[in-house]
């Protein structure tokens, strides 16, 4: 969570600055600010958005030519102007910014404050920048080696740019755990949380590893780690264009993405089955398919919707490639003393790839000897570097605090997965692997036919407006993605939503339905159909309104429910990709009408990199 910025070179910083924290505002919007550097260093900050900030610098002076920024998420004290970021150390010598956490902050604070320290804010960072300039004082050290003595002494995780008064031509840069990208131009640096802000000026990149300090002047870059041994810098060229990170023209970038699903299926499925043989081709998992297609056991891991997309792909490798698979939540994974065999598969799923309970419990499953591999969006983030094969999901950014094209793109790169590794394994017939790889080829059109309702979507969707609760039902495949319907509407309308499986709801949940209960119900044509007909029926007899998803041309569900949306038929184990669409929609609509910020919900940041 934050978002940090950081600017040296000829040009002015501000505009750099301020448009690049517009561009992360999406890892946290509680509160914001830049310091600028001219003769002295300038700091400005504010609680409340980028926008309140570039208010609250109206006509003041906004020169300098090296800057950095940030914009917040709380960890450590109240959205307010004087937790908000730069933080200066108690004697000016060093102003900081940070993204992550200190663990040991209170009792670094303490042996501040018995040396003399006083504090102007509640943050972890402020904790840091006096260690630094403690250090540096005391030690008479420069700026760069007391920052590394200083990030010796702290536990926890950091990405941070440090200005230093005596040292004014310069940023240090340090990382570990919180992601940290130096974009590289002629005579001049960008730094920041993840490439958007940097790609409008150049495409060369390099991302910092975990304990990677990097010290930068105009001209020069010089990378080493925390115990001061020598890198060579390898410097990435991104593949990334500016129209991808606009809203091109759509009100929200969350609308924006649920209608790219049509593009960013076929991108994650393009390119990877090979016209000739029909077969398909992962190309960063082709070496360890032999170990798939052995696998005694496959563990996945994600959180939130990867978690999601995580449990279809449960369905999905436990009938194609009849392995057993369990499905875990990284955070609960990490901390519970997991069994886990040297001989196991485990997939890791995360949109940003920064995640940092997925991160811990790759490291934990690595430390066991598994092979780790990843499911991912953000080309070059954490997750891709620290797992040993992996597939990327190609969806484009995902800007949207709730997560709606990576989900689709995850679901597919899982079917492929799983479909491959079966037909290898022979439990999957050659007729119904062909038959799968046709049908995810129609899905785009499918999607399409689905989006191309929103306008009745939408109002059917301002019906339940005022709704204060929802559950969502589904079966088999459609369990997860009544999850997913539950967990979007939450996040972006705060209506207090549940998933179930429909089986279940007469445990306990079914003692919520009455006529004010919305009942969304993920419910077309597949193996489980009569029994879910039967689900339905049990609400409407509690008088509960039910929103039906069904396939085109149902006219039983049709008979009983409130609504219906038909959406195209597909095969069982692609449902998913196709059912989810309403939901996600619906949820959109629903907080729009509301007044709800879609793109920015609030206590919720899009990168979740504390723990
Ligand atoms: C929900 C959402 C979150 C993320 C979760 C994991 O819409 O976006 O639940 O899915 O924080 O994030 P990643 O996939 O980046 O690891």
């Amino acid at each position: 969570m934050c978002g940090i910025v950081g600017y040296i070179g000829k040009r002015d910083a501000y505009p750099i600055l301020i448009n690049g924290l517009k561009r992360l505002e999406y890892r946290g919007y509680d509160s914001a600010g830049i310091a600028l550097r001219t003769d002295e260093t300038r700091v400005f900050k504010c609680k409340g958005k980028v926008q309140d900030l570039e208010n609250h610098v109206e006509g003041l002076d906004i020169s300098g030519h090296i800057g950095i920024g940030h914009t917040r998420w709380a960890t450590h004290g109240e959205p307010n102007d004087e937790n908000a970021h730069p933080h200066r150390s108690m004697n000016n010598k060093f102003v900081i910014i940070h993204n992550g956490i200190i663990e040991n902050y209170s009792s670094l604070r303490e042996k501040l404050i018995r040396r003399g320290y006083k504090f102007s804010s509640e943050t972890d960072t402020e904790v840091l920048a006096n260690l630094i300039e403690y250090i540096y004082l005391k030690g008479n050290v420069t700026a760069e080696m007391a920052v590394r003595l200083a990030l010796s002494k702290v536990v926890g995780a950091y990405g941070l740019v440090v200005i230093c008064e005596d040292e004014p031509d310069q940023l240090v840069a340090a990382r570990k755990g919180s992601p940290l990208v130096i974009g590289v131009g002629k005579g001049e640096y960008f730094l920041a949380s993840d490439a958007t802000p940097i790609i409008e000026y150049t495409q060369s990149v390099i991302y910092l590893n975990d304990d990677d300090v990097a010290i930068i002047s105009r001209d020069e870059l010089t990378l080493k780690t925390i115990h001061n041994d020598k890198l060579t810098p390898h410097i990435q060229e991104l593949d990334l264009d500016i129209e991808q990170i606009e809203k091109n023209g759509y009100e929200h970038f969350m609308l924006k993405e649920i209608f790219e699903q049509t593009q960013s299926i076929k991108d994650t499925f393009r390119g990877r089955v090979v016209p000739a043989s029909k077969e398909l081709f992962l190309g960063g998992i082709n070496e360890v398919i032999p170990k798939l297609v052995e696998a005694r056991r496959i563990l996945i891991i994600g959180c939130g919707t990867s978690w999601h997309a995580g449990m279809v792909g449960e369905y999905l490798f436990e009938e194609f490639a009849r392995v057993p698979v369990e499905v875990e939540y990284a955070s609960e994974f990490r901390y519970r003393n997991p069994v886990i065999y040297n001989d196991d598969i485990v997939l890791a799923i995360s949109q940003s790839g920064e995640t940092a309970d997925t991160l811990a419990a790759i490291n934990l499953a690595k430390e066991a000897g598994a092979t780790v591999l990843g499911i991912c969006n953000v080309v070059g983030s954490s997750i891709p570097r620290n797992t040993d094969a992996g597939v990327y999901t190609h969806a484009g950014p995902e800007i949207g605090v709730a997560s709606t094209k990576a989900f689709t793109a995850q679901v597919t790169v899982l079917t492929m997965m799983a479909m491959l590794v079966g037909y290898r394994k022979g439990t999957l017939s050659k007729e119904e692997y062909e038959k799968h790889i046709d049908e995810l080829a129609c899905l785009p059109e499918k999607i399409k036919s689905i989006l191309d309702k929103s306008e009745a979507i939408k109002e059917l969707s301002a019906k339940y407006v005022d709704s204060t609760n929802a559950l969502y039902l589904g079966r088999g495949y459609l369990f997860p993605v009544a999850l997913e319907g539950a967990l979007k509407l939450k996040e972006i309308s705060y209506i207090h939503a549940e998933g179930y499986p429909a089986a279940e709801m007469k445990h306990g949940p079914i003692a919520l339905i009455d006529e004010q209960m919305p009942v969304f119900v993920a419910a077309t044509k597949d193996k489980s159909y009569e029994k879910i007909v039967s689900n339905i029926q049990e609400v409407k007899a509690r008088k509960g309104h039910v929103i039906a998803i069904v396939t085109e041309g149902d006219t039983v569900i049709k008979g009983m429910a409130d609504h219906v949306i038909e959406i195209p038929e597909t095969l069982e184990a692609l449902a998913p990709l196709l059912t989810v669409i309403p939901f996600q929609l619906i949820s959109y609509y629903i907080a729009v009408l509301r007044g709800c910020n879609v793109d920015q919900p609030r206590n919720l940041a899009k990168s979740v990199t504390v723990e």
